[in-house]
């Protein structure tokens, strides 16, 4: 699929077939994730991935608001998260600017944008739900207090041609000097 075609033709989707996603798709989409820049190369950015059928119920019948967890019924899931006091930090652990860990979360969100681009390539869809009770899903994967919650992606087979919703003009969203 041409690259134009491919981020044009992405959508959150909120309704899966009852499709499982192997273990062999979910690595190929967090190698290609992992071709994303990070600062100073730390890759700092970690994947909970959850296959099973059981631990997925678990996930979101106690980790999601209702709505999340009926929209990612049947999908895999990626918690994703980043290690803190890093990116963004000196030696001394001193963050370099006012964003602090703010960094760790960018270099997240720029791997899992090609994480999302990457299963739409093999055929995947995505949601990417930041409404989720990170506490719980620390507790149910034994994620590291080290480590920041940031969002969790469902990955799955589209059971539903949503569309596009519109964008903002560029105008709107860009200046030139
Ligand atoms: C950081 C972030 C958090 C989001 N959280 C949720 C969520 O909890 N539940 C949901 O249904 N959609 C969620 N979305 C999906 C957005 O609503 C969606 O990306 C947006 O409406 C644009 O639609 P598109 O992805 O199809 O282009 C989230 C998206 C992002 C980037």
């Amino acid at each position: 699929m041409e690259f134009q075609e491919l981020i044009e033709s992405r959508r959150s989707v909120r309704k899966y077939a009852d499709r499982e996603v192997t273990r062999e798709q979910i690595e190929e989409i967090i190698r290609a994730a992992q071709e994303a820049p990070s600062w100073k190369n730390q890759q700092t950015s970690r994947y909970y991935c959850v296959l099973s059928k059981e631990k997925r119920e678990q996930i979101r019948t106690t980790c999601f608001p209702s709505f999340n967890e009926q929209r990612s019924e049947n999908a895999a899931l990626i918690v994703t998260t980043f290690v803190k006091g890093n990116v963004g930090f000196n030696d001394e652990g001193k963050p370099i600017n006012e964003l602090g860990d703010g960094w760790g979360c960018y270099d997240l969100g720029l791997q899992n944008a090609i994480l999302l681009l990457k299963a739409k390539e093999l055929g995947l869809s995505t949601l990417v739900m930041g409404i989720r009770d990170a506490d719980k899903l620390r507790n149910a994967l034994d994620i590291p207090e080290t480590e920041e919650i940031v969002a969790v992606l469902a990955v799955g087979y589209a059971d539903e041609s949503p569309k596009r919703p519109n964008r903002r003009e560029l105008a709107d969203i860009s200046k030139f000097f």
